[in-house]
């Protein structure tokens, strides 16, 4: 029998909380707006040519996801020496970490945003610089940290859900002295994007994922995106067959259905412009956003209140404890009848109040 404090952990892990993520209910009755994931499926022609490759699961995949950086490489206009393919864009940013940071080396992120950064840095035994955001939750001006080897930055940065100020970024990207990684998994619900940022930055890597805009949160397909000698560099820390074979051709297909997926974006958007201002009616205070999620603050109920209260009712929104955002509720765009369950739900609390 092992007691815990004989294990030989790593201080920095002993020291870390680990993730958490939100809830994945195992029952299907709740309305389901925690985790920002696409609340329309990808088109039925995505699984045509499943079958077949099922009858190779005895086989490896392909180690470097070929077809899937081809496609990859079409729609975000790079070739594809310039994509690492990832097991979800977490994998990316893991695999940039322990590409560019020895442990004791800084990593520099915002003091709000994806808390992904934190677990990872710290499970690295990196040292951590926070970026101080106002009270906007937005940068006051460039990051500018020369000891790091590594900032993270998400554009739309959550929670709130809205791009970073984008002169700020070309500005931290110019001055650092490592590598600056912009997260880009929000970026298909707006219509603006950092690509271009890799023709006059080398020390860019943007990520990208298809858990949200594609519909694949459950196949973990992800992007690194950035130079040659970046991208040769974190393919030799990757895992060996990081993308198994269902993920890699779901994601392939799904690059193929462009129309589709504008059509949802844009479905998204429009839903999210009619919570957001739903919301507003049902007096509560809401940031406007440039992701499938909206970040709003009830003021005639706590946030947590409200959260439990939801929960009651069957409808799941992400509540987090940290003191700055206690006020707030994060909630992710879902088909209109989601919308409306949870606005009936909302009018229902307000109303027992
Ligand atoms: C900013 C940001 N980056 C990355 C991810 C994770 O994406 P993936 O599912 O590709 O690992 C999330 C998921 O919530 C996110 O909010």
């Amino acid at each position: 029998m092992h007691f815990i404090s004989m294990l030989p952990v790593r201080e920095c892990v002993n020291q870390t909380p680990g993730y958490v993520p939100g809830e994945q209910p195992q029952t299907n009755d709740y309305t389901k707006l925690n985790t920002n994931e696409n609340p329309y499926p990808p088109p039925p022609e995505i699984f045509e040519g499943l079958q077949e490759e099922l009858t190779k699961v005895r086989l490896y995949p392909d180690p470097v996801s070929t077809q899937l950086r081809k496609a990859a490489a079409k729609v975000f206009g790079v070739s594809a020496e310039n994509i690492l393919a990832g097991n979800g864009s977490d994998d990316i940013l893991n695999i940039a970490v322990r590409t560019f940071v020895n442990p004791g080396e800084t990593v520099a992120f915002l003091d709000l945003t994806y808390s992904l950064y934190d677990t990872i840095a710290r499970v690295h035994g990196a040292s951590i610089v926070e970026i101080s955001t106002n009270d906007k939750f937005q940068l006051n001006q460039p990051i500018i940290c020369p000891e790091a080897q590594l900032i993270f930055v998400a554009s739309p940065n959550p929670p709130v859900g809205k791009h970073l100020n984008r002169d700020y970024l070309k500005e931290t990207c110019k001055q650092a002295m490592g590598v600056v990684l912009i997260d880009e998994a929000y970026a298909d619900f707006s219509d603006e994007n950092h690509l271009d940022f890799l023709d006059k930055y080398d020390n860019v890597i943007i990520s990208r994922t298809m858990s949200k805009s594609y519909s694949l949160a459950g196949m973990r397909v992800g992007f690194g995106i950035a130079s040659t000698p970046i991208i040769e560099q974190m393919n030799k820390v990757r895992d060996s067959y990081n993308l198994d074979r269902i993920a890699q051709i779901l994601g392939t297909n799904a690059f193929n259905f462009q129309d589709y997926f504008k059509n949802v974006w844009q479905k998204v958007r429009q839903t999210r412009s009619y919570l957001i201002e739903s919301l507003k009616k049902l007096d509560f205070s809401v940031f406007d956003s440039n992701s499938n999620f909206v970040f709003a603050s009830p003021q005639w109920i706590s946030a947590s209140d409200l959260y439990t209260q939801l929960k009651k009712r069957k409808v799941l929104v992400r509540y987090f404890k940290n003191p700055r955002i206690k006020d707030y509720v994060r909630i992710s765009i879902g088909t209109d009848q989601e919308i409306a369950r949870l606005l009936e739900a909302i009018k229902d609390i307000k109303s027992s109040l």
